[in-house]
């Protein structure tokens, strides 16, 4: 788990900034310098009581400025989350985790950078979070359990042992996910939803048990970067 040790900067001052700022407060990190978010109309204002410094495109300069040498991107868009977790690591900023201290994490758990564990959150034994994810409030996330880069996990989901989630998924509030079930690349399960057998990449199922109401064709080429061997 990466230390928070320096200034930090919360990019994205949206609903899930301000979480991320209040589990920062909470887990005792009060040196947060300040938002980055693109609105610009909110430039200048304070969020409970922490100033929004300008845009997210200017990242380098302001957290030279402020000394700020620590990031958390708090932007709930899975895709626009994790390729601006690239981009921050490319300028040599370094991606802090955000965990609250309510949030329970084996000890044998890995957690990748740029991961929100927010209140209440449960991460079992010997689970894999990768970079970026968002373990959203109260949801459980059981043993040997693989969240891949980006994923969201929404509130109060369930997910049981074993189960995979590939990279940029996002499981509903509410959701629930049987053991031992891949959850594809891009996939969207709906609020509510208890999913019970594997979920094709980029589709989106909903209901109880699950079933596929969406799916987008990806480009061939695309399949082949985030897919390999499934293309
Ligand atoms: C699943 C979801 C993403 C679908 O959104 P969408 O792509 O805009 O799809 P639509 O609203 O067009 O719905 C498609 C169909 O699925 C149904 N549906 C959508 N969400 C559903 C859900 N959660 N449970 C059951 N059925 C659902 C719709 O009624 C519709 O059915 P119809 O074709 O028979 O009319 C969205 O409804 C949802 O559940 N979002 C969860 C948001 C969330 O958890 N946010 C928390 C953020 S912290």
């Amino acid at each position: 788990m990466s230390a928070l040790s320096s200034r930090v900067l919360i990019l994205g001052a949206g609903g899930h900034g301000r979480v991320v700022l209040d589990i920062l407060q909470q887990s005792g990190h009060s040196d947060v310098a300040g938002f980055l978010d693109n609105n610009v109309e909110i430039h200048g204002r304070r969020i409970d009581g922490v100033p929004v410094l300008g845009g997210i495109a200017d990242v380098a300069r302001l957290a030279a400025e402020h000394d700020a040498r620590s990031i958390v991107i708090a932007i709930g868009d899975n895709g626009v989350r994790r390729g601006l977790a690239r981009s921050i690591r490319r300028l040599g900023l370094e991606l802090v985790n955000a965990i609250h201290p309510s949030a329970t994490i084996a000890a044998s758990a890995t957690l990748g950078r740029n991961v929100v564990a927010a209140a209440g959150v449960v991460v079992c034994a010997h689970c894999q979070i990768g970079d970026s994810v968002i373990l959203n409030t109260g949801c459980i996330v059981d043993h040997q359990t693989m969240v891949g880069e980006g994923a969201h996990i929404c509130p109060g989901v369930r997910v049981a042992g074993r189960v995979k989630i590939e990279s940029g998924a996002f499981l509903g509030i509410g959701s629930t996910v049987i053991p031992k079930v891949i959850i594809g690349c891009e996939a969207v399960v709906g609020a509510g939803a208890v999913v019970i057998g594997d979920v094709d990449a980029m589709s989106t199922v909903v209901g109880v048990p699950a079933r596929a109401v969406k799916r987008t064709d990806m480009d061939e080429d695309v399949a082949a970067l985030i897919l390999p061997g499934r293309a």
